[in-house]
C-alpha cells in the first residue's frame, strides 16, 4: 500500500493520541492537523484552517492531496462533515450525519434500541415546550432518581439525575431557560436511571463489519471519589475489569451487533468508531449512551495498547474491508491521569509555564490538549491541559507510573484527581 497524506481534526488530548498513532503508520505520507496544538506540531503540520467551514475543509484537502479526513470530535460529523466530504470525493474516516445521529439526537438513539430490542433504560421522550406532561409521566413512574437528557448535543451538560420531583420540575424548566442548553433541548427524554458500574467500549465499523477494539473506564466527576461536577473526563485507565469475558461477549451478541445490523437497516450504514456507554446492571449489560467518536480521555489509553497500524485500520473501515482484520492488543494496563487548571469545569486561570515535561519516564506519553507554545515556553490555555498516561503489567502498576510521574510535572493551580483506576483495584486483590 502506497503512502497516504491525512488531514486530522480536532486539537484536544484525543486528536494529540490519534496523531500520535498515525505517525507510527507504514503508510503515511504527510499529516496535517486542524487546527491541532504544541503535541501535535511536533508530530506534523497544524493548520488554523475554521473546522466548521466545510468548503475551506474541502478545499484545503484537494490542495494538499488528502487521502483520508479522520474527524475527531463530535460536532463536525453530527453535522455532516462527512457527507459533504463524500460528496466532493474526498475520503473520511467517520460516521455521516445519519449514522452520527446516534450520538447527534438522543431520541433517536433511544427510539433505534427500542426497535432493534437494545437493552438500555426505559423512557418517554417530550417536548420541551411541555413540562406538564413529562411531569405526569414522571409522577406515574413514581421511582426516583430519574434521569433528564436534552436530545441534542450539549457538551456533556445536558444531563441531569434528579432525586425528587421537585428537582424534576426545576430541571425541566432550566432546559427552556439557560441560554446553553435551549439550543439542544427542544425534546427532551426522561429516563430510569440504571444502578451498575459504568464503562465504555469502542468498535472500529466499515457499516458491515464490526471490531471492538477496547474498553476503557473514564472518571467524569471533577472530584476525588466520583465527586463534583461533571468535566469532559478527568481521567481513564484500561482494560475495565468490569468487561469480563462473559460481559464481553453479551455486549458484542446483544448490543454492537445489533446496532451495526440496525443502521444497515435503516439505510444509514455506521462508518467509523462507535463508543458505547454501557451501565453493567445485576440484570446485564445496557446502554447509557452512543458516541460517534473516540472518548477523551479513553482514547489516549486506547491507542497505546492497540498493535495494529491505526491508519491501515481505518482505510479498511473506509474501504470496507474491516472483515479482513483483526485487532491486537498488548497485554498491559494504562492509566490516563488529565492535569487540568485549578477552577475547571467552572471559571480557570490561563497562561500558567508549564514545566518538567522533560523529566518524565522514556515509556510514559503525555498527550497535549489545552496547551499554547509562547515564544520559549508552553502554557496553559484550557481547562483540561495534559494527559499524562503510564502503563503496566498489572494496574496497580499503571497508577503509580502514571502518578509518580504526574508529580513531575508542575504548572501554577495544576489539578487532578488522585483516585484514578483506584475502583478497578476491588477486582485484584492480591495486586
Ligand atoms: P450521557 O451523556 O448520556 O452519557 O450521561 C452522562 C452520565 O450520566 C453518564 O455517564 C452516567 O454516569 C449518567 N447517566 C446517564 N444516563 C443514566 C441512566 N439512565 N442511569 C444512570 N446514570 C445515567
Ligand atoms: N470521556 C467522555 C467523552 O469523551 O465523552
Amino acid at each position: 500500500m502506497s503512502e497516504h497524506n491525512v488531514l486530522l481534526i480536532g486539537g484536544g488530548g484525543r486528536e494529540h493520541a490519534i496523531a500520535w498513532k498515525l505517525q507510527q503508520s507504514d503508510y503515511l505520507g504527510k499529516l496535517f492537523i486542524a487546527p491541532g496544538n504544541p503535541g501535535t506540531a511536533q508530530i506534523g503540520t497544524n493548520s488554523d484552517l475554521h473546522i466548521s467551514d466545510f468548503e475551506k475543509v474541502a478545499d484545503f484537502s484537494i490542495e494538499n492531496k488528502i487521502d483520508l479526513v479522520v474527524v475527531g470530535p463530535e460536532n463536525p460529523l453530527v453535522d455532516g462533515m462527512a457527507d459533504y466530504l463524500k460528496d466532493h470525493n474526498i475520503p473520511v474516516f467517520g460516521p455521516q450525519k445519519d449514522a452520527a445521529r446516534l450520538e447527534g439526537s438522543k431520541d433517536f438513539a433511544k427510539s433505534f434500541m427500542e426497535k432493534y430490542d437494545i437493552p438500555t433504560a426505559a423512557y418517554k421522550s417530550f417536548s420541551s415546550d411541555n413540562t406538564e406532561e413529562a411531569l405526569s409521566y414522571i409522577d406515574s413512574r413514581g421511582v426516583f432518581p430519574v434521569v433528564l437528557k436534552a436530545d441534542g448535543l450539549a457538551a456533556g451538560k445536558g444531563v441531569f439525575i434528579c432525586d425528587s420531583r421537585e428537582e424534576a420540575e426545576i430541571r425541566l424548566d432550566q432546559y427552556r431557560s439557560d441560554e446553553n442548553l435551549r439550543k439542544a433541548s427542544g425534546t427532551i427524554v426522561v429516563e430510569e436511571f440504571m444502578e451498575g458500574e459504568e464503562a465504555s467500549v469502542f468498535v472500529i465499523s466499515d457499516g458491515f463489519t464490526a471490531k471492538v477494539i477496547h474498553n476503557a473506564q473514564d472518571h467524569k466527576r471533577v472530584g476525588d471519589g466520583d465527586t463534583g461536577l461533571n468535566t469532559g473526563g478527568m481521567g481513564a485507565y484500561c482494560p475495565a475489569p468490569v468487561m469480563n469475558k462473559d460481559v464481553s461477549e453479551q455486549v458484542e451478541k446483544e448490543i454492537i451487533g445489533p446496532t451495526i445490523t440496525g443502521m444497515q437497516m435503516e439505510e444509514s450504514p455506521y462508518k467509523g468508531i462507535l463508543y458505547v456507554g454501557l451501565m453493567i446492571t445485576s440484570t446485564g449489560p445496557k446502554v447509557v449512551e452512543y458516541n460517534c467518536r473516540f472518548g477523551d480521555p479513553e482514547c489516549q489509553v486506547i491507542l497505546p495498547s492497540l498493535k495494529n497500524d491505526l491508519l491501515d485500520l481505518m482505510l479498511s473501515a473506509e474501504e470496507q474491508r474491516l472483515d479482513q482484520k483483526e485487532i491486537q492488543l498488548d497485554e498491559k494496563f494504562r492509566c490516563c491521569v488529565v492535569m487540568a487548571s485549578g477552577g475547571y469545569p467552572e471559571s480557570y486561570e490561563k497562561g500558567k509555564a508549564i514545566h518538567g515535561l522533560d523529566s518524565v519516564d522514556e515509556e510514559l506519553l503525555v498527550f497535549q490538549a489545552g496547551t499554547i507554545q509562547s515564544d520559549d515556553a508552553l502554557l496553559s490555555s484550557g481547562g483540561r491541559v495534559l494527559n499524562v498516561v503510564g502503563s503496566g503489567d498489572t494496574l496497580r502498576e499503571a497508577i503509580d507510573h502514571t502518578y509518580q510521574n504526574v508529580e513531575k510535572i508542575h504548572f501554577e493551580n495544576a489539578y487532578y484527581r488522585t483516585d484514578i483506576g483506584a475502583k478497578g483495584l476491588k477486582y485484584y486483590p492480591k495486586g
